[in-house]
């Protein structure tokens, strides 16, 4: 990697509560060619000498993805090189592999971000089959209404996670659902956090913060677990927002060791939304021949599998 670079919008969206979309794109299209210049300066390259453009095509909000498809299109099409359309979550289902020799062993994968949470078989490169995704709220989305629900900021899952280390994680019995689905569910857990909030007095923020995160650190762990038992695969990983919080990192590394399985997790840097991740998949499918038509349209509803 010669250069990473963000631009993070979350100051100017965090006193809506989320992303607003029509402020996310306008953002966008200020911010990008601008951390275009700045990683190229960082990289020390000039653009001509670049052999591929990537870009996001889905899923996520249709105007923000237009924007960077767009770009990069343009570039592939201006300086004659190939471009490539990445599904958001390879982005995240690979960035485990973006240390270490590069080589994408057969895994169960874990991606729990803000608008995902799923389980999936790797094979191989571009080779996914779903396991089992969540059928209401995805986990980070469960950390963020939660957060809301107790007066924290924005995104929730930080928030949650600091006073989660001064409380005590056996203090609230919060629902842990569907253990013996495939699927997950994370609705019941917040519904159940917002009818015990009223009957609360005194300090109870910091104990509430680490039983709710360990109901669902529980629920994530044993359902990895089961699977990768279940697809006889030697590896887990996990990847996205969700996989930043330390202690789900760490109880799945612990039952991985008890288990018997390797363990991979993508650095804390590379777990939320960045670039690196959609140009990391981009060079592996460019090595592997994978190329995409610039007439590809982005997808706001794009399956990985
Ligand atoms: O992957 P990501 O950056 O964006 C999406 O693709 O959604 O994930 C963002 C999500 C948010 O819901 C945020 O609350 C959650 O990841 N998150 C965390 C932590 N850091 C970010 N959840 C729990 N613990 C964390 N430390
Ligand atoms: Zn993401």
């Amino acid at each position: 990697m010669l250069a990473s670079e963000i631009a993070s919008q979350m100051a100017e969206h965090e006193k809506f509560g989320g992303v607003v979309p029509e402020l996310a794109s306008r953002n966008h299209l200020v911010y990008a060619p601008r951390l275009l210049e700045r990683a190229t300066r960082s990289a020390k390259i000039d653009i001509v000498d670049v052999d591929a453009f990537a870009a996001t095509s889905g899923p996520g909000l249709a105007s923000s993805l237009m924007i960077g498809a767009s770009i990069a299109k343009g570039l592939a099409i201006g300086f004659g090189k190939p471009y490539l359309g990445i599904n958001h979550l390879e982005g995240h289902l690979l960035s485990p592999f973006f240390n270490g020799d590069f080589q994408i062993k057969p895994n169960i994968s874990l991606i729990v971000s803000g608008g995902h949470t799923m389980s999936i078989q790797v094979v191989g490169l571009g080779d996914y089959r779903l396991i089992g995704r969540t059928v209401d709220d995805a986990a980070g989305e469960a950390f963020d209404k939660v957060a809301k629900l107790l007066g924290l900021g924005y995104p929730g899952g930080p928030e949650i996670e600091k006073h989660a280390r001064r409380g005590d994680a056996t203090r609230f019995n919060l629902p842990r659902s569907m253990l013996d689905s495939e699927n997950f569910s994370f609705s019941g857990l917040k519904t159940a956090v917002r009818y015990l909030l009223p009957k609360l007095r005194g300090d109870f923020l910091a104990d509430l913060c680490a039983s709710f995160q360990q109901a669902i650190v529980d629920v994530l762990v044993r359902k990895t677990i089961a699977a990768a038992k279940r697809y006889d695969v030697d590896l887990i990983t996990v990847s996205g927002g969700v996989s930043c919080n330390e202690e789900l990192r760490r109880q799945l590394r612990d039952a991985c060791d008890h288990e018997g399985f390797r363990f991979k997790s993508a650095e804390p840097w590379l777990c939320t939304d960045n670039a690196a991740m959609i140009a990391f998949a981009a060079s592996l499918r460019l090595d592997a021949g994978f190329e995409s038509k610039v007439t590809e349209e982005i997808d706001p509803n794009l399956a990985l599998a």
